[in-house]
């Protein structure tokens, strides 16, 4: 199979190519006029490589009423996805033993239409396991979600020494004790869930990976401040492999509703707005697009809840559909450069999460790609998005350009509105091996950012 455009994303910038495609990886990357018959011609549309989600709850096996493997799966892949990987349920399965794990991975195997992965659940109980299973990654809560992920300080310990220093750990940042003396000065959300509870979190979570001289993975960070806070330490970590210089010990995500909303849109979002961590004030997120080039990632949080649940206060937005359209919308509005907004989407994360072979357009990737239309545009209407939640936070938003088609290894998965694939096509997402359980080495001289 050949495509070919205008404008393929290769070595960081759109150029005219053709690519080849055998057995669902690019063998070549050739010139425009390489071939021209057999080829599927996208013209001057854009063709980047396919947006890898690290944060979304697609709700199975705990409430597949709000979302479910296929649906979650649907809408990822129209919004230009081709990876996502989930997070562990809250509650009892939680993707905390070895048994829930597998079922999940049994479940998205027969369900998914695209690539997934999973977060493993951190408890208070499970740090001996994590120590046998060494999972890719690992997720835990700083404040009390009411969930076994809510980790005390010692659990906290107990897992930063267990689990392998070189992999992931993901941490929601929320300080608990600020949350609740914030819960008897103020009722609005917003207040309580405060910028000051957030800094602290990350801070003493910043603080406990370099004690333990560890990769920490930051969550749905919201204030410049904390994205500063989260990164102090980066520069001191010697890298022990020659690959690893390009991978920061410390990386953190921030999510398309912290960019694009603020606390200026509660009102129209008519009590829908609540979501953990909350929407600032406006002035925080100009502070936060300026970050942008210190932050590793763009991830959705996908958090799909049915408008009843929304009503009885559930936080949480959904995300995974609208999250490359917004950021794209923002490039051809040039408020972003396009190779950030890849690096966002794709590389960035691929490279954080040592996912192989995807998160980039070479040969010897998988033809994971997006086909953008920069000159269309559509109007968000949540009743056409794949999501169960069946509403969306930027209903009736024009997006400027248009996720037109997405192919996962090679293969078209959604194409002008439709789903091509049956639930089953997508794969467990490969990882790098397992390298080693060293600890980092910290550098003698090196200052503090
Ligand atoms: O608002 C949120 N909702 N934040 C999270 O971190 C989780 C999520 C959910 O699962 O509903
Ligand atoms: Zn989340």
């Amino acid at each position: 199979m050949f495509i070919r455009s205008t404008r393929i994303f290769i070595d960081g910038k759109l150029r005219p190519a053709c690519l080849s495609i055998h057995t669902g990886r690019i063998g070549g990357v050739h010139s425009y006029t390489y071939m021209k018959e057999d080829a599927l011609d996208a013209g001057d549309w854009m063709i980047l490589p396919g947006a890898i989600d690290v944060h979304t709850h697609m709700r199975e096996p705990e409430k597949p009423r709000k979302e479910d493997f296929t649906t979650g799966s649907q809408a990822a892949v129209a919004g230009g996805v081709t990876t996502f990987f989930d997070m562990p349920c809250y509650r009892s399965p939680c993707t905390c033993t070895v048994g829930d794990l597998a079922a999940k991975e049994r479940l998205a195997s027969t369900k998914s239409i695209c690539e997934f992965g999973f977060h493993f659940g951190a408890t208070n109980e499970n740090s001996d396991l994590v120590k046998r299973l060494q999972p890719h990654s690992l997720k835990g809560f700083t404040y009390d979600n009411h969930s076994p992920l809510y980790l005390t300080h010692a659990g906290f310990s107990r897992h930063f020494a267990a689990f392998d220093a070189k992999k992931p750990f993901i941490v929601h940042c929320e300080d608990e004790e600020t949350l609740c003396a914030n819960r008897k000065k103020f009722t609005e959300h917003e207040k309580i869930h405060s910028p000051e509870a957030e800094l602290k979190s990350v801070k003493e979570i910043n603080s406990l990976a370099r004690k333990f001289k560890r990769r920490v993975h930051f969550a749905h960070l919201t204030l410049a401040a904390s994205v500063r806070a989260a990164k102090i330490g980066n520069s001191m970590i010697k890298p022990l492999l020659p690959n690893e210089a390009e991978r920061p010990f410390l990386t953190c995500e921030v999510t398309p509703h912290h960019l694009f909303l603020s606390t200026d849109d509660l009102k129209k979002l008519k009590g829908y707005g609540m979501v953990n961590n909350p929407l600032r004030k406006k002035s925080e997120v100009a502070k936060l697009w300026k970050m942008l080039p210190h932050i590793d990632m763009v991830a959705s949080d996908h958090a799909p809840h049915s408008p009843a649940d929304k009503a009885a206060g559930a936080p949480g937005f959904p995300g995974v559909q609208t999250m490359a359209p917004l950021l794209l919308h923002a490039v051809v509005g040039k408020k972003l450069k396009i190779n950030e907004a890849v690096r966002l989407l794709s590389s960035g994360p691929a490279k954080a999460f040592t996912i192989s072979r995807k998160g980039k357009i070479a040969p010897g990737y998988d033809a994971d790609l997006m086909v953008f239309d920069p000159a269309d545009s559509w109007k968000v209407d949540a009743s056409t998005l794949f999501s169960k939640a069946g509403w969306s936070p930027y209903e009736g938003w024009t997006l400027r350009g248009k996720v037109l088609g997405t192919i996962l290894r090679g293969e078209q998965v959604f194409w002008d509105g439709e789903i091509l694939v049956k639930p089953g096509f997508g794969e467990l997402v490969q990882r790098s091996p397992k390298i080693g359980s060293e600890r980092l080495v910290l550098r003698k001289h090196s200052k503090e950012r």
